[in-house]
C-alpha cells in the first residue's frame, strides 16, 4: 500500500490524487482520500479500482487544505469500498491510512473495542477505533495516537492520522514501513516514497522506527520512541519527474524493456573506466574480501538476478555464495559462516521481506551491500554500502530492466572483488566489450517484436499452462522467464530445471503445452535438447531460446554470442517479450496486473 499526506497546500486534492497515482506501484485494488479545511466542509471518497477511478469521482467541489490518501493492497480484509482507506472512528471524528499489518488487531479488539460498531474487516479500523476510545476517555489526540501505538505488538505500519477538530495536523508515525516527510514551501507533505511528492518538494526527512511525527503546515516535530523531541536527517532526491512518463508507448513494460541496451550502456559507462577496469568503492571491496561467505537475498525477480549473481561471484573471486529467498532466510536463517557478507537485491528498496532480514543483520553487526535503483530508499539507507542500478524509474508492475540491470552490476561487482582477489579469470573478463556485445545483442533482440507477437498468438495466448526449462545458469533464467509470464498473462507457468522434470511434472505435459528450452551452456545443450524432445513425445509444442554458436537450423529465438556468464542478459529478453505480447493479445492490463503490487510493503 502507499500513503500520502499534505498539511497546509489549497491544491491539497490534487496533490494527494497525484501523489497517489505514482504510488500505484505498491498496491492498486482499492483508493481513497479525506479532505479537510479550516473552514468549509470535509471530504470522505473511496472506490474499488485504481486511481483513475477515484479521480473520476471525486467531484469539483472536493477541496481543502490538508487531507490523506491511500492505494491499497489488501491485506486484512476483500476488496470492497468499506475496507479501502481512510478508516474512519465510529462517531467520523478521526481518519487514518496505513501502510502494514497489525499482527494483534484481534485481540486488541477483543480487550478494549467490545461493542463498538465495525464498517470494516480492516486490521486499520481497530488502531482508528482504539484513538477515538481514548480520546473519548479524556486523552488528547497526540496522547490517545500515542497510547494506541503502544499496544501495537510486532507490526508494521505507516499511519497518517486526522483529527476533524484540527484539520491542518497530521499524526504520523512508522514502524517497519517506509515513510517519509517532505519540506514544502509553506505547507509539508508526508508520503511512502520521495516519487509521490516531487512536484511539490526535492526535500525530505527521514524518519525512523517508532517516531510520531506532528506535521502541521509550518512545522514538523519529530519524537522518538523514547520521548524526546529529536532532529532528523535531511535529503535531497534529485529525480526527474518526467523519467517516469510513458511517451510514445502503449506500457511502461514495452518501455522498460526497449531501455535495456541504454540501460547497460549506462552501467558500463559508470562503473568502468576507458581500460575496463571498474571503479568500486574499495572499502566495500575490502569489507567483500574479509568475508569468507556471501549471502544474497531477494524477493521475486530480484531473487532470481541473485541466483545468476551466486555463479558469477563464485566464478569470478571464489568465495562461496548463497541465494535466500528473503521471506524465508528472515524466519529460517541457515548456519551462517564466521565472516558472513550480505547482499540485497530489490529494485524499489523497499521491500518489507527483505528490509526485515537487513533489521536482522543490522543487530548482529554483519555488513551489507544494497544494489537497488532506488537512491534513499529504506534499505540503501540501513545498509552499509549501497550500488545503485541507476536504470531509471521502473514503472510497470512486472521488472524487467531492473533485473538485467541487477545482473550487469554484479558481473562488475564479481570482477572488481575478483581482481581486488588477484583472480586471473576476473582480469581476462573484458566486461566492457562483453557489456557493449550485450547491449548490441539486446538491441537486436528487441527488434524481432513481429516474430515474437506471432509466436504469442500462435503458441500462447490459447495456452493453459508452459514450461521454460534449462540447465544451470539457463535453469535460473528459466525460473525469471516463467514468473513474467504467469504474472502478467496468467497463463500457469513454471521454470524447471530440464533434467527434473521426468521426475514428475512432465506428468502435466498435454497436447499444445509449450515448452520452451533455454540453452546457452555447451556441456548441457544436447541434454536439455534431449529433455525437450521428451516432451515433444508427449504432445508438447516446444520452442528454443538458443545462443548462436549452438544453434541449429530450427530453433525459435537465436541470440548472439556473449561470455557464459553473461548469457541471461540475452536469454531473457524474447522471454520478457513474449510475457508483454501474451497480456497485451489476451486484451490485459500489462503493466497492472491483477492481485499485485510493484513494491511488497508487508511481510
Ligand atoms: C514484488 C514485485 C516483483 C518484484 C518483487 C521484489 O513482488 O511484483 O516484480 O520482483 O516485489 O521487489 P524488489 O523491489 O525488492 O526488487
Amino acid at each position: 500500500c502507499g500513503v500520502v499526506g499534505v498539511a497546509g497546500n489549497d491544491n491539497a486534492t490534487e496533490i494527494l490524487v497525484h501523489g497517489l497515482e505514482k504510488l500505484q506501484y505498491r498496491g492498486y485494488d482499492s483508493a481513497g482520500v479525506f479532505i479537510d479545511s479550516e473552514k468549509g466542509p470535509d471530504f470522505l471518497v473511496k472506490t474499488t479500482g485504481s486511481i483513475a477511478d477515484l479521480r473520476k469521482k471525486i467531484g469539483p467541489e472536493v477541496q481543502g487544505t490538508s487531507g490523506i490518501g491511500h492505494t491499497r493492497w489488501a491485506t486484512h480484509g476483500g476488496v470492497t469500498i468499506e475496507n479501502a482507506h481512510p478508516q474512519f472512528s465510529d462517531d467520523e471524528r478521526f481518519f487514518l491510512v496505513h501502510n502494514g499489518v497489525i499482527e494483534n488487531f484481534q485481540q486488541l479488539k477483543n480487550d478494549y473495542l467490545q461493542g463498538v460498531k465495525f464498517h470494516s474487516q480492516t486490521d486499520t479500523e481497530v488502531v482508528v477505533q482504539l484513538i477515538d476510545k481514548f480520546s473519548k476517555e479524556g486523552m488528547s489526540t497526540k496522547d490517545a495516537f500515542n497510547k494506541t501505538i503502544s499496544l501495537l505488538k510486532n507490526s508494521s505500519y505507516a499511519f497518517i492520522l486526522m483529527d476533524k477538530k484540527e484539520p491542518n495536523t497530521l499524526y504520523v508515525a512508522k514502524n517497519k514501513s517506509p515513510l517519509l516527510i517532505g519540506l514544502g514551501d509553506d505547507c509539508n507533505v508526508v508520503c511512502s516514497d520521495s516519487i509521490a511528492m516531487l512536484d511539490v518538494t526535492h526535500t525530505f526527512m527521514e524518519i525512523q522506527d517508532g517516531d510520531v511525527v506532528i506535521v502541521k503546515p509550518d512545522s514538523v516535530v519529530v519524537i522518538d520512541a523514547d520521548n524526546n523531541v529529536v532532529e532528523r536527517e535531511q535529503f535531497e532526491v534529485d529525480v526527474d519527474p518526467s523519467d517516469s512518463e510513458k511517451g510514445v508507448y502503449p506500457y511502461y513494460m514495452l518501455k522498460e524493456i526497449d531501455e535495456q541496451p541504454n540501460v547497460m550502456r549506462k552501467l558500463s559507462k559508470k562503473y568502468l573506466d576507458e581500460n575496463g577496469t571498474p571503479v568500486i568503492d574499495e572499502k566495500l571491496l575490502d569489507v567483500m574480501k574479509n568475508s569468507d561467505r556471501i549471502y544474497i537475498v531477494g524477493a521475486g525477480t530480484s531473487y532470481h538476478a541473485g541466483l545468476v549473481g551466486k555463479k558469477q561471484l563464485e566464478t569470478l573471486t571464489g568465495i562461496p555464495t548463497e541465494v535466500h529467498v528473503a521471506s524465508e532466510f528472515a524466519y529460517e536463517k541457515p548456519i551462517f559462516s564466521k565472516k558472513p557478507f550480505f547482499l540485497f537485491l530489490s529494485q524499489s528498496g523497499e521491500t518489507a521481506d527483505s528490509r526485515q532480514v537487513l533489521v536482522n543483520v543490522n543487530k548482529d553487526h554483519y555488513p551489507s551491500l544494497t544494489i537497488t535503483n532506488v537512491a534513499n530508499s529504506t534499505l540503501s539507507r540501513e545498509s552499509d554500502f549501497t550500488l545503485l542500478l541507476d536504470a531509471g524509474p521502473e514503472i510497470s508492475v512486472a521488472s524487467t530492466k531492473a533485473y538485467t540491470a541487477q545482473i550487469a552490476l554484479e558481473a562488475i561487482l564479481a570482477k572488481a572483488l575478483g581482481e581486488h582477489l588477484g583472480d586471473q579469470r576476473a582480469q581476462d573478463f573484458d566486461l566492457k566489450a562483453q557489456l557493449s556485445l550485450v547491449a548490441q545483442g539486446m538491441q537486436t533482440i528487441v527488434d524481432e517484436k513481429d516474430k515474437i507477437d506471432e509466436i504469442s498468438q500462435d503458441y500462447f495466448v490459447n495456452a493453459t499452462q508452459a514450461f521454460y526449462i534449462g540447465r544451470g545458469i539457463d535453469y535460473t533464467v528459466s525460473l525469471e522467464a516463467a514468473l513474467k509470464l504467469k504474472e502478467i498473462s496468467y497463463v500457469h507457468s513454471e521454470g524447471f530445471a530440464s533434467g527434473e522434470l521426468k521426475h514428475g511434472t512432465i506428468a502435466l505435459i498435454e497436447d499444445g503445452t509449450p515448452v520452451i528450452g533455454i540453452i546457452t551452456q555447451g556441456f548441457t545443450a544436447g541434454l536439455t535438447r534431449s529433455n525437450l524432445m521428451e516432451t515433444a513425445a508427449r504432445g508438447a509444442k516446444t520452442l528454443t531460446i538458443v545462443r548462436k554458436s549452438l544453434a541449429q537450423d530450427d530453433d525459435t529465438f537465436v541470440i548472439p554470442d556473449v561470455d557464459e556468464l553473461l548469457t541471461p542478459l540475452l536469454s531473457v529478453i524474447p522471454a520478457q517479450l513474449l510475457a508483454y505480447y501474451t497480456s497485451l493479445n489476451k486484451g490485459l492490463n500489462v503493466d497492472l496486473p491483477r492481485n499485485l503490487a510493484k513494491s511488497v510493503t508487508v511481510e
